[in-house]
């Protein structure tokens, strides 16, 4: 616990970015869901019994058989975490002036294809883009925006599809099956490989099962291994959906691929049977894999973020509905109107939400997906501005929850008084970490 005093000290002295507040600083986290989870007993015992040989350890071959077991892949190659992943992924595929389409690249994905050349595209519904709409599956590509895109730029410089699910950049929202089909399909016919980024491929099919006609009897497991059923890969943060706090792996069924993605993963994570991670990590992430389907911990967890949206709809704030798999995300634009998007409504709400009583959400609009035209200065803003509220996996409580909606509420009650930023530092790679800015 902190003053307001305290907060608003150390907001000053950290230049107003919430990524440079200690944590010993902060109430309720919502920072982010990533390696934030509560171990279960079970993955606890299973850090205790990690075999922690250089090569081919026991704790290996048990990661292997329940990430194949799940995912259906030849080639399980672990990583430290998901950007790991990714890093290899795109050294080996994406040459520059290479386009690779995705339904929302999340911001770690986008600086790995960009940093090699190559340009991340994003073609989610339009839907996807409205804060309001409805739509059961937001998180869809656009699929003739797809096939435009393979016949406007050739399928010989896409060298892969990415479907983010659920797509945390969009709101966590999630991607039906038929869309996963569609997409496998048009990208099937021009050799083109689709590949998931599956960091939360559980909650996507705990919403398949909820919204799309024909799954609601069909086992979590079950649906999850028909999601990666249509890819020819993954890459994966256990740090979500495999309930740890380190970890993440690549799986692919191409065999040239995979030997290409070892030898990149010895000289920069580790072996091939432990890629960056202790042979204890890789038990917790077995562990976790089996937990994160088991349908009453999704119950759960889909509820709480649902139960977060009926009380912030009965105040009458703003936010992306319906509420996504791992997070709320107020609408900043409207939640701060006054506030031009190019002072970043966003970053002044999730300031005051910690100002007010010591929350630390996340501004996921302008300052994270924005750009600075090199040549002219100006700011090049995504089309949705949100702040978002991300859930943590077993750790806090309803209680915790209505104590953030009053924090919500009262900096509600006094939006006007809300300011906006401009920066004073920005890093010309994912500039949200390291930013720094003043008040207008
Ligand atoms: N893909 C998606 C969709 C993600 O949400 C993340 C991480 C990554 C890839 C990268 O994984 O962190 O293990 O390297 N998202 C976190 C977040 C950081 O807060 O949403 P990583």
């Amino acid at each position: 616990m902190t003053t307001k005093e305290e907060r608003v000290q150390l907001l000053k002295v950290t230049r107003y970015n919430l990524f440079k507040i200690p944590a010993e600083d902060i109430l309720i986290d919502l920072l982010t869901d990533s390696g934030t989870a509560a171990m279960s007993d079970k993955q606890w015992a299973g850090i205790m019994r990690g075999d922690e040989s250089y090569a081919g350890s026991r704790s290996f071959y048990r990661f292997e058989q329940k990430v194949r077991e799940i995912t259906g892949f030849r080639h399980i190659i672990p990583t430290h975490q998901g950007r790991a992943a990714e890093r290899i992924l795109f050294e080996i595929l994406s040459q520059k002036g290479k386009h690779i389409p995705s339904n929302t690249h999340f911001d770690t994905t986008r600086a790995n294809i960009e940093y090699h050349g190559g340009h991340a595209v994003d073609l989610v519904i339009s839907e996807g883009k409205n804060t309001q709409s409805l739509h059961p599956f937001k998180g869809n590509m656009d699929l003739d925006k797809l096939e435009r895109l393979i016949n406007e730029v050739g399928p010989e410089n896409i060298p892969l599809c990415l479907l983010t699910v659920t797509n945390n950049s969009g709101g966590g929202q999630p991607v039906s099956m038929k869309n996963i089909k569609n997409t496998k399909e048009i990208v099937g016919r021009y050799d083109i490989p689709l590949f998931l980024d599956a960091c939360r491929f559980a909650e996507n099919a705990y919403f398949i099962k909820k919204r799309e006609p024909g799954y609601s009897e069909i086992p979590l497991k079950k649906i999850a291994q028909e999601m990666f059923s249509h890819a020819d890969g993954c890459t994966m943060s256990a740090k979500k959906d495999a309930l740890v706090n380190i970890g993440g792996f690549l799986a692919i069924n191409d065999d040239d691929f995979a030997v290409q993605a070892r030898n990149v993963l010895i000289v920069t994570e580790g072996f091939s049977t432990y890629g960056g991670l202790a042979g204890r990590d890789l038990e917790a992430i077995a562990q976790g894999l089996d937990e994160v389907l088991h349908e009453d911990y999704m119950a759960y967890r889909i509820r709480t973020i649902e139960y977060m949206g009926e009380k912030l709809d009965r105040i009458g704030i703003p936010f992306l509905k319906p509420p996504g798999g791992h997070a709320i995300y107020l609408d900043a634009k409207t939640f701060a109107s006054h506030i031009p998007a190019h002072q970043f409504p966003g970053q002044a709400i999730a300031c005051a939400l910690y100002t007010e009583g010591g929350v630390r959400s996340c501004e996921i609009g302008g300052i994270m997906f924005g750009k600075t035209d090199p040549r002219t200065g100006e700011y090049i803003l995504p089309k949705m501005e949100l702040v978002r509220l991300a859930f943590p996996r077993r750790v806090y409580t309803q209680s915790h929850f209505d104590y953030v909606l009053e924090v919500i509420e009262e900096v509600f009650k006094n939006r006007e008084c809300l300011k906006g930023f401009r920066f004073v530092y920005e890093a010309p790679y994912l500039r949200h970490f390291t930013a720094e800015y003043e008040v207008v």
